[in-house]
């Protein structure tokens, strides 16, 4: 390391302490103190830059603060991982390196060298390596660190239009050409027919946002006009449109019908093996009017909860809107969730009814559901009817009185059911979620405002034209993507869409592709999680595909890391597409930060800024107010018509979660962003224990209960570790009863169980063995030290914590 006593010339002492501020980061687990250590590296290294300009670039002081600030970049790396390097850092550490390197070759080989091994071990190494690789060819890094956002390289500025799909070195060198590019403004072509191009809309919204909201809602149509858009007397329980009555079922279907789109097809339905089905507008609404009556044949009233546990199949749709169009609020649970997790949302909600089916398809094997469902409903006092969708045509236990098939009951029910208006505010459904406590959050959407919050930004951010587009949102539908962007908007607003049964590597790893390519996808929507996994099976699948036809991308559910992005934009879209990162909650019900593809230039892993008519902010953790560049908490400052309405039965958590920290008239969202000095947006990530596997949020807590109703266990904790791939991965301290060594039978059995309890998106990828969970003194567990090790940031620090034993 460099020896500041050795260097001529004024290195500031802010500076010198930069370094060890972040030696003392490596084993420290205390976040006050990380973050204060943070603080100070950082105020040194920005005296160490202007000292160094003051210095300018040919004196040998000069030399030793580069120097020193390429170690303390080196080093910050190194401790913070991956995650902390951006691309300005990338660039100031490579103009210091290209500034120190040529003096240091000649003065300090030695220093040199020390220097080159610290970068070459830190997570910096590829990033700096690629940058340098594009410097020799077209790119000249010019100005100083404030400029960096705007070097960029010449072919990086335009895209290749007809691009032939690449490969291989010449992928890879794309790639990092690409990886210097701060911005992609929307390609020309792309604009030429976008139908949101007009600059001044986010001004206009914000001038009369209840103006530009009554404008969207006026799309829907109302059997009784609003005259109110939203009421926030009594806040945070807003309502929207409060006096409009209109039905959702007949707003996703009897519209088209009756506007002559009856033929129209609403999904195209692809099935595990092959199979195709076209749903078409005329179809859906036949099939949805037959099940309203046959459930209200079975005494489903207005109100009445109805869960619905089915895979990817039309009839989850048809099933959803039937409960729409009389009135029945819907708590649709994810079918990879087990079905104990079922039972539980189900006994919450106090549910009336069940949809399900025989058995579902996954990569070819058939799960028994409904003989699960079974054992797991026993004793369900108010579950009194369960439809079963005949699917996959397995044996199927049925209980007289209870159960009746779905196709039977379609049969003999009368084929007309006017659609009732409902009131705005009336519950169209409930979604559990999970949130910091082992109890999932109900939440609770209502009718009016949803529906214009979703068909709004469906057709806003995916620039939908449904003459024309083929919409595919890959999520499933026990998801609240999947609600507002597989059925709810896409039919409002009169779509094709597809919609696929399986998994994308079933049966082979091109499937998505293919079905692109048959289908003539225009939009395409997934996660940075799926984007990944892609990545991992190989540009060959896509590349063998011909994707043309797709003219817009998106991305949702978690931060989208800018390898990933550009891999989507280069392989994916061909450099041809715009790709919308879309910011939202299952909580906020429609996308809320996200760009408009036809005007906003996009950066790499931001979701750029807040659609029209929404306001978000992000304020100092500790005193609320606004920080205007940098990091701070997320929240929103103004109702939206998609907002959920409270938690079912709990209104005090709803205010408690996400009223109380700044008052009733601020949403706290619950991530952590940054806002840049452009105004853009980038999600940091939860503030609370929630972890995302693969997109998918679920709650320590819940895991930890279900670990713990193993019989060998004592107590447990789960944390989350960083995964290249699913984002996030569980990780579980276990503690076992009494003498009981931990072994690889007992590691097998834990996580089974946990996906047994709760599915398979929550089994931990990792169990450590302890004698003890590390408490603080007030017997908090020490999440953040255990989150450390975890990583293998602080191992050693615990004795009483080992690695499995396999
Ligand atoms: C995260 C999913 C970064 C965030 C629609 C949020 C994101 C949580 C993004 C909600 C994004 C969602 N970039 N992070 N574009 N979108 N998140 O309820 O932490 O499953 O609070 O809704 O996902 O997850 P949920």
């Amino acid at each position: 390391m460099a020896e500041g006593s050795t260097r001529d010339g004024p290195i500031p002492p802010s500076l010198l302490a930069a370094e060890e501020a972040l030696l003392g980061l490596r084993h420290d687990p205390d976040a006050d103190s990380r973050r204060a250590n943070l603080a100070l590296a950082q105020r040194g290294l920005d005296d160490g830059r202007i000292a160094a300009k003051t210095a300018g670039t040919d004196s040998r002081a000069a030399l030793g603060i580069h120097t020193r600030i390429v170690d303390a970049l080196a080093l910050l790396a190194r401790i913070e991982g991956v995650a902390t390097p951006q691309r300005d850092d990338l660039l100031r550490v490579d103009q210091q390196l290209g500034v120190v390197e040529p003096i240091l070759e000649i003065l300090d080989p030695e220093l040199l060298a020390t220097i080159q091994e610290r970068v070459r071990v830190s997570p910096l190494a590829r990033q700096l390596a690629a940058l340098r690789r594009a410097a020799s060819g077209d790119l000249t890094p010019v100005g100083g660190p404030s400029s960096a956002g705007k070097i960029r390289s010449k072919a990086g500025r335009e895209a290749r239009p007809g691009a032939q799909p690449l490969a291989g070195e010449e992928l890879e060198r794309r790639l990092e050409e690409l990886l210097l590019q701060d911005r992609f403004p929307p390609p020309r072509e792309f604009v030429a027919r976008s139908r949101v191009t007009d600059a001044s809309l986010h001004a206009r919204a914000e001038l009369d946002p209840d103006g530009f909201w009554a404008e969207q809602a006026r799309e829907l149509h109302w059997d009784q006009p609003f005259t109110t858009v939203v009421d926030e007397s009594n806040p945070p329980f807003y309502k929207w449109f409060g006096d409009g009555k209109l039905n959702a079922s007949y707003n996703c279907i009897d519209r088209h019908v009756e506007a002559g789109h009856g033929e129209r097809v609403a999904f195209h339905w692809a099935g595990e093996e092959g199979e195709y089905r076209a749903v078409t507008y005329a179809a859906l609404s036949r099939d949805v009017q037959r099940l309203a009556n046959a459930l209200e044949q079975l005494g489903v009233r207005k109100g009445d909860v109805v869960g619905v546990y089915l895979p990817m199949i039309p009839e989850v749709v048809v099933a959803m809107l039937a409960c729409a169009r009389i009135g029945a609020p819907h708590n649709v649970v994810f079918g990879g969730f087990a079905p104990e997790a079922v039972r539980e949302r189900m006994r919450v909600s106090q549910a009336k009814a069940l949809i399900t089916v025989d058995g579902a398809r996954r990569k070819g094997k058939i799960a028994p559901v409904k003989a699960a469902v079974d054992e797991a409903m026993r004793d369900l006092r108010w579950l009194e009817h369960v439809v079963v969708v005949r699917h996959t045509g397995i044996e199927t236990p049925m209980s007289d009185g209870r159960d009746a098939f779905y196709d039977e009951l379609l049969a003999a029910a009368d084929p007309d059911c006017a659609a009732e208006p409902m009131d705005s505010e009336h519950p169209l459904f409930i979604l559990y979620s999970s949130g910091s406590t082992a109890k999932p959050k109900g939440i609770v959407h209502t009718t009016g405002g949803y529906l214009t919050g979703v068909s709004a930004t469906h057709g806003y951010v995916f620039d939908l034209d449904p003459e024309r587009d083929v919409f595919w949102c890959s999520a499933d539908v026990g998801w609240i993507t999947g609600h507002s962007y597989s059925v709810y908007g896409p039919l409002c607003n009169g779509a094709t869409s597809v919609m696929f049964e399986g998994a994308p590597d079933y049966p082979h790893r091109a499937i998505w592709w293919e079905l692109i390519e048959r289908h003539g996808v225009t939009i395409f929507y997934t996660s940075p999680t799926a984007i990944r996994l892609c990545m991992k099976w190989g540009v060959q699948h896509p590349n063998a595909h011909d994707l043309s036809s797709l003219r817009l991308l998106g991305t949702e559910g978690e931060p989208i890391n800018p390898k990933a992005w550009l891999w989507y934009h280069v392989v994916v879209g061909r450099e041809r597409c715009p790709i919308v990162d879309t910011w939202w909650q299952t909580e906020t019900g429609q996308i809320m930060i996200a760009p408009l593809p036809g005007l906003t230039a996009t950066k790499p892993g931001s979701a750029a800024q807040p659609l029209p008519g929404v306001a978000a902010d992000v304020v100092d953790e500790a005193t609320g107010a606004s920080v205007e560049h940098g990091q701070g908490l997320l929240v929103l400052t103004r109702p939206w018509p998609g907002m959920l309405r409270t938690l079912y039965d709990d209104d005090d958590r709803y205010v408690r979660t996400y009223w109380s920290r700044f008052g009733s008239h601020t949403y706290l969202v619950g991530d952590a962003a940054i806002r840049d000095k452009d105004g853009y947006l980038w999600i940091v990530g939860r503030i609370d224990e929630t972890i995302k596997v693969a997109g998918q949020r679920l709650s320590p807590a819940e895991v930890e209960s279900a670990i713990v109703a193993h019989p060998k266990v004592a107590e447990a904790a789960v944390v989350a570790q960083s995964d290249e791939l699913t984002g996030q991965a569980i990780v579980a301290f276990v503690t076992l009863q009494g003498q009981l060594e931990g072994t690889s039978e007992i590691d097998g059995e834990i996580r089974e169980h946990v996906a047994d309890q709760i599915g398979e998106l929550a089994r931990p990828r990792r169990i450590f063995w302890t004698d003890e969970l590390p408490r603080t003194r007030s017997g908090k567990i020490m999440r953040r030290l255990l989150r450390d090790i975890a990583e293998g940031r602080a191992l050693g620090q615990v004795t009483k914590l080992r690695e499995p034993r396999r």
